[in-house]
């Protein structure tokens, strides 16, 4: 660390201590007073949310459909019952089993501890509408970005965020976005049990390198599906405009198969990390001559450590989706994310843009994930 970074370490060490003091284990029962008419939807960084609009007034989800196995009428019964393998994996699974998000798949057993039921099977109380844990998340908790990696969270911060989504104080400020909502049902519905079981699961296993960063000019054409950008082609020949564009390294393996194994790739706009990394490190301050320009923001590393790997109850962030994290930054900044906790943010968020916003998880993102951070240990 240089002694620039230092001395603004220092400095908002002491501004720290002047903020609200957050009682992470109070659990929240109003609505988190979220105003959706104050939104910028003028400057959503719409690619975080897997949208290539913005909402119009009133536009929100339709619920989404519980999983079944039912055979839809345009299917060929036999490409969809035909087992399937994967390299390296023992099991064997037909596509209908893949969708099956009830009986959540297991490609790769020996990868983690035994599924606790509610990841295998979704919060009992659901009935049919029930999913597992590990069907949007995958059973190793890396996630995909349309939803969120889970592996590695403390178990604190993780039981926190279900009380969020149950109290309403954490919203998708984009109210087209399918799975929050559905996410937001599992909450509401999981037994205190069960969320024991899922916290510390997911927090027993480590986060590692998932996501490949890679700085370009361009694209490949992309579609959008279920709020996840698909290539069209492998060229590359669309500007990328600021944006990030993160698709599964191998459409197939993640999409068909749903390959735990199978990460994926951010496409970052070129110079970006440098850039994010400056905001992440020092908060964009500067030292002029003798005299200390403060920066847009406090440094990243004030709160999340040095290594971005999270500090106590703290998250995580060095080596994630940047997708996830952009959305989750721009929630926050808007309000929809409107925890005690998430106030930090608020006030971290306040003066950047969405631009700025890239950068930073350009860098966040590339940063890998140092092993030195061991998983936290369950509370029991
Ligand atoms: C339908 C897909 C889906 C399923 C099934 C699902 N989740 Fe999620 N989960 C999401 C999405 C989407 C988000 C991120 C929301 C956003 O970005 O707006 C999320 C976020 C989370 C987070 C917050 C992560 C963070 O870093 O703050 C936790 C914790 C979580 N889920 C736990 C669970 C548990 C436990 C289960 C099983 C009971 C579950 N999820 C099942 C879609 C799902
Ligand atoms: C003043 C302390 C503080 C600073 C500085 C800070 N954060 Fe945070 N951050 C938090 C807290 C606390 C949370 C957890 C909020 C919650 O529980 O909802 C958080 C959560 C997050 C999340 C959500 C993680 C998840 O899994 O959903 C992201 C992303 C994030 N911070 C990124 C950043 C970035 C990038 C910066 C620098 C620009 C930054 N933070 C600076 C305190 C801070």
């Amino acid at each position: 660390m240089n002694r620039y970074v230092k001395s603004i370490v220092l400095d908002d060490t002491h501004r720290l201590t002047a903020l609200p003091v957050v009682d992470t284990a109070k659990p929240t029962d109003d609505k988190g007073a979220i105003d959706f008419a104050s939104i910028d939807y003028a400057h959503q960084p719409l690619w975080a949310y897997g949208f290539d609009r913005p909402p119009a007034p009133g536009e929100k989800a339709q619920p989404q459909n519980p999983p079944n196995r039912n055979l839809r009428p345009n299917e060929d019964p036999d490409e969809q019952t035909k087992l399937r393998h994967l390299e390296g994996s023992n099991a064997e699974y037909s596509l209908v089993d893949i969708r099956d998000g009830q009986n959540v798949i297991d490609w790769f057993p020996d990868d983690h501890p035994p599924l606790p039921n509610v990841v295998a099977h979704g919060p009992g109380r659901l009935g049919k509408a029930t999913r597992g844990c590990g069907s949007c998340h995958l059973p190793n908790g890396k996630g995909r970005p349309e939803n969120a990696g889970i592996a590695g969270l403390p178990t604190a911060y993780f039981m926190r965020q279900i009380q969020d989504f149950r109290s309403g104080r954490r919203r998708s400020a984009d109210p087209r976005k399918p799975n929050t909502n559905t996410m937001i049902e599992l909450a509401k519905s999981l037994t205190d049990d069960e969320l024991k079981q899922a916290a510390e699961y997911f927090g027993s296993m480590r986060w590692t390198p998932w996501i490949r960063v890679v700085e370009t000019d361009f694209v490949p054409k992309t579609r959008i599906a279920g709020n996840l950008f698909l290539p069209l082609e492998q060229a590359k020949t669309e500007p990328i405009g600021g944006r990030i564009i993160e698709m599964p390294q191998d459409e197939e393996q993640a999409e068909l198969y749903r390959n735990p194994h199978s990460g994926f790739i951010a496409y970052v706009p070129a110079g970006s990390i440098d850039k994010g990394k400056d905001l992440v490190t020092t908060g964009g301050a500067r030292i002029v001559g003798n005299e200390f320009i403060r920066g847009k923001t406090t440094p990243c590393i004030t709160c999340h450590g040095p290594d971005l790997m999270g500090v106590a109850e703290i998250p995580p962030i060095a080596g994630r989706s940047p997708s996830y994290m952009v959305r989750q930054m721009w929630d926050m900044q808007q309000g929809t994310r409107n925890s005690e906790a998430a106030q930090l943010m608020k006030l971290v968020m306040a003066n950047l843009t969405p631009e700025d916003m890239v950068a930073i998880a350009a860098y966040v993102a590339s940063r890998p994930p140092t092993p030195a951070a061991a998983p936290p240990k369950p509370t029991s």
